[in-house]
């Protein structure tokens, strides 16, 4: 079973995804309800290229609040690690909670800035640039979910000195995305 959806997913690959898909020999490789192409971080094929612009105003304006909640999270998660890890002994439960947290969300932020959801559509403290620079932006992102991914590893790991080495790269992660493309508060 996990042989057949490795192989699916090799064909996949192989083939590009729509040719594959509509493939009868292929659809019936894999059973019904099975995911047939698991979307994870280490799963090339499953990463979208350059998320779809939404189709209406409204689609655009539930994903910027979805951005917002989410990155409200990221936000809330980190300032927990940041108390968490000036205490004398940090409560490793907690920190890779959260470590895990952020980890989850990372990889989201490539599919919540397609264009159409900027301020000309509506109230976001995303500036324009980032569409000005999508490439730059992209780095950016693929930067933090690097060390997203690597700071939750080294979490679990439990080396409470390494821990917060890598914490303290993660926050420059976020921190070299914020100034050039989030506008200050203005609220
Ligand atoms: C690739 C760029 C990028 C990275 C990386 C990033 N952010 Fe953000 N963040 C943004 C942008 C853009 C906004 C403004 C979104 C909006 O208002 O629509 C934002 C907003 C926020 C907000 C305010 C909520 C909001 O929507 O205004 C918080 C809190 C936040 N980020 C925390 C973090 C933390 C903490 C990290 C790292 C652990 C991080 N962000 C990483 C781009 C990024």
């Amino acid at each position: 079973m996990r042989t057949a959806l490795l192989a699916v997913a090799a064909l996949l690959l192989l083939a590009g995804c729509r040719e594959a898909a509509d493939d009868p020999a292929i659809n019936k490789a894999s059973p019904k309800d099975a995911p047939v192409f698991p979307v994870t971080d280490d799963n090339p094929a499953a990463r979208t290229p350059a998320a779809a612009a939404p189709a209406t105003r409204e689609e655009a304006l539930k994903l910027m609040h979805e951005r917002h909640e989410a990155m409200e999270d990221i936000g809330d998660a980190t300032k927990a690690l940041g108390r968490e890890l000036k205490a004398s002994a940090p409560d490793l439960t907690a920190v890779r909670t959260h470590a895990a947290t952020i980890a989850r969300l990372a990889p989201e932020v490539s599919r919540w800035f397609p264009t159409g959801t900027g301020p000309d559509v509506g109230k976001t403290r995303a500036k324009p640039e980032i569409w000005q620079k999508p490439e730059d932006f992209a780095a950016k992102t693929r930067a933090f979910q690097a060390a997203a991914r690597s700071f939750d590893a080294t979490a679990r790991a439990g080396d409470v000195a390494a821990i917060k080495a890598s914490f303290g790269e993660l926050g420059k992660a976020c921190k070299a995305c914020h100034d050039p493309y989030r506008a200050p508060n203005g609220h």
